[in-house]
């Protein structure tokens, strides 16, 4: 029992820290449809087409940058963008705990990109 108390507790403890930082509303990437996931843990705050707007067209508070705007969103380089990803910078979360960074790049590409290239 000692043991695994010694065991258990800073495995706790560790997990709330790995928390504070991370989006608690975002479920975890498991792995399928990165547009899903998109909808999922992002489509809140950047809105479903990436334009920072939400179903009415009203602009989200926290968007913080427009995908759809192709002339700035190609100025944007993918190693920054899956930092701030990863990292979280001000209102963005981090999303560290929640996905790999193989998927956050495979996201980029997929998704993201996609968003001004229409
Ligand atoms: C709680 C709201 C919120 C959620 C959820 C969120 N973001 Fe963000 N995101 C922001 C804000 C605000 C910024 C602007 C940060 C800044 O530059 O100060 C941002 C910036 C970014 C940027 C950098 C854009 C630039 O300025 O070049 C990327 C990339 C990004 N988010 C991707 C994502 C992805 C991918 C997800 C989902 C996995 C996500 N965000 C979820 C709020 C959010």
């Amino acid at each position: 029992m000692a043991r695994i108390t010694r065991i258990l507790v800073p495995m706790l403890l560790l997990g709330s820290m790995n928390l504070m930082a991370d989006d608690k509303e975002a479920p975890k990437f498991t792995g399928g449809d990165l547009k899903k996931y998109w909808t999922d843990a992002c489509a809140r705050c950047h809105g479903a087409t990436g334009n920072g707007r939400d179903a009415n067209g009203k602009q989200l508070p926290d968007a913080g940058f427009d995908f759809t705007e192709a002339r700035k969103a190609n100025k944007k380089k993918d190693a920054d963008w899956v930092k701030v990803t990863l990292e979280g910078k001000d209102k963005m979360p981090a999303f560290k705990g929640k996905m790999t960074e193989a998927d956050v790049q495979k996201m980029i590409t997929e998704v993201l990109r996609k968003f001004a290239a229409r």
